[in-house]
């Protein structure tokens, strides 16, 4: 009987031994990213980031940072560095072809490391 209790309170300490450190880490890495970006922008301020060197750009009405993205861009820095300092929103909806064609789910994944945050009514 003394041995069946042993063991109980051994596997009851190993259970909360694994699983406090697991949850903790969950909860930390999926409430930071959304907790971080939450900014009001106006078009003034993304105005002023209108170099290839200094890309800020609304799409859809948010405002993100493409500085990093420029020179990565699949379709070439020129065609995406234009908006830099402006609403892009066609163009990115578009790819500025005459026969709109629109940006793959992947590039859409892309965007929201770029997030500065919403853009100001
Ligand atoms: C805002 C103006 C933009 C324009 C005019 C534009 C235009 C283009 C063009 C012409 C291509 C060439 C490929 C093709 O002909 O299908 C392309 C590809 C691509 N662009 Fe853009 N782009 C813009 C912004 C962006 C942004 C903001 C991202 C992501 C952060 C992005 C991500 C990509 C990706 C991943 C591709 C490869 C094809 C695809 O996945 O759709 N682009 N783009």
């Amino acid at each position: 009987m003394a041995a069946i209790s042993v063991i109980l309170a051994a596997t009851t300490l190993v259970g909360v031994g694994c699983g406090n450190p697991t949850q903790t880490n969950i909860n930390a890495t999926s409430t930071q990213p959304e907790s971080t970006t939450t900014r009001t922008v106006t078009a003034a301020e993304v105005a002023a980031h209108n170099a290839m060197n200094d890309c800020w750009m609304i799409i859809d009405g948010k405002v993100y940072d493409l500085t990093p993205f420029i020179s990565m861009h699949p379709g070439g820095p020129a065609t995406i560095s234009q908006y830099c300092g402006k609403d892009g929103s066609a163009g990115y909806a578009t790819k500025d072809k005459p026969n709109p064609q629109p940006h793959s789910a992947r590039a859409d994944a892309l965007l929201p490391q770029y997030l500065v945050g919403n853009l100001a009514n």
